[in-house]
């Protein structure tokens, strides 16, 4: 399949572009476009048969749902049963942005969108892109992220190109993602609000709107804690084709253990890579150092890290080490990532 390529600007929207792009949508067929999260992979969601050919172009697991993408609190009532009342609160302070809810799915909605599950995943972004194809696409459109299945998320349109060229329809180059890592999810269909994955709304921002958020223990702690709530959560994910360790401690610990292991690989011939921040990269001896950005700005951390974890593939780096960060905020969604990037190897210094 030949794969059209288009650039748009967010500030100046090519109307007859985004036509194009949602006739493609309606017509059964996929189209890559960005978010303010990451690149997603857009199929029509009430279409059975596009979900099905995404899960094809990801090489993802066909029981692993995707988030419909919506372009207004209208749409919502068509696709799911009810909506609660934290719902509405969690819609009124985030929507549209980062966030997604889980809702009882409608009859209208295929079970190949949801990976088999009554429920729906629903999320308003705020990307003017996103937002406009999706209306012109009939406003139901279902996109997990734009990568192979196990690959970090996409950023940059150059890294839907590196993994869906040749295998969707289109591609919608609308610049670097603001966020860089996917929207935060929480489950609704219970009793009270459970958190399933982190991101750019923190559980604190959660809590301004519903009493209490439970957290899945698999976020952090990984499988060990059983087994995650979102189905993707348990897939391998965002790793490196390389070897990845977070070394945790004091800064001066880290510096000097990274460095010790740093030279035994040299020794052995192998290609050496670090995760480091603005304040450290100068001090560590690998092959390729790269910063995320100055320690405190957590933002930076986030909208780098997918980015960077892609070029060490690139550049076929075979060992690789990462600072670690704090766990809170934000750092939960930074910490989540790097975690299942690393497949949870940590060393404590
Ligand atoms: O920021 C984002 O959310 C991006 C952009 C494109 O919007 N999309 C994204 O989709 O990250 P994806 O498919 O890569 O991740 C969706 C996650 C998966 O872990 C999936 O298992 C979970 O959402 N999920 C989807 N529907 C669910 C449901 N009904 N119940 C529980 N988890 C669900
Ligand atoms: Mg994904």
């Amino acid at each position: 399949m030949k794969t059209k390529i288009v650039r748009i600007e967010e500030e100046n929207i090519d109307r007859q572009a985004i036509r194009e792009a949602g006739e493609i949508l309606k017509a059964g067929g996929l189209v890559a476009f960005p978010t303010e999260t990451v690149y997603g992979l857009g199929g029509d969601a009430l279409n059975g048969a596009s979900s099905g050919k995404i899960y094809r172009a990801k090489g993802r697991p066909s029981d692993n749902p995707l988030i419909i993408h919506i372009a207004g609190m209208d749409y919502l009532p068509h696709i799911v049963k009810k909506i609660p009342e934290a719902a509405y609160k969690l819609a009124g302070l985030y929507w549209p942005g980062p966030l997604t809810m889980i809702f009882e799915k409608a009859d209208c909605v295929p079970l190949e969108t949801t990976g088999g599950l009554g429920t729906v995943a629903v999320r308003m972004p705020s990307n003017a892109i996103a937002r406009a194809l999706i209306e012109a696409a009939g406003g139901y459109v279902a996109a997990p992220s734009a990568n192979l299945s196990g690959r970090p998320s996409p950023t940059l349109a150059r890294h839907v190109i590196e993994d869906m060229d040749g295998r969707i329809d289109m591609i919608i180059d609308g610049g670097e993602a603001d966020i860089g890592l996917e929207s935060t999810i929480v489950d609704l269909t219970g009793n009270g609000a459970v958190l399933l994955r982190p991101g750019f709304i923190t559980r604190e921002m959660l809590e301004e709107a519903v009493k209490e958020v439970a957290v899945d223990q698999t976020i952090l702690e990984g499988e060990a804690a059983g087994a995650p709530k979102a189905p993707g959560m348990k897939y391998r994910h965002y790793a490196p084709r390389g070897n990845l360790v977070i070394v945790e401690g004091a800064q001066d610990k880290v510096i000097g253990g990274i460095n010790s292991r740093l030279k035994d690989h040299r020794q052995a011939g192998e290609k050496t890579g670090v995760i480091a921040t603005d304040e450290t990269a100068a001090l560590y001896r690998a092959d390729s150092v790269k910063s995320l950005g100055l320690r405190r700005d957590e933002m930076a951390i986030a909208k780098h890290l997918f980015r960077i974890l892609r070029e060490f593939d690139e550049e076929e780096v075979q060992f690789m080490y990462a600072e670690s960060f704090e766990a809170t905020g934000m750092g939960q969604a930074i910490m989540n990532r790097l975690l299942k990037a690393a497949g949870h190897q940590v060393v404590q210094l």
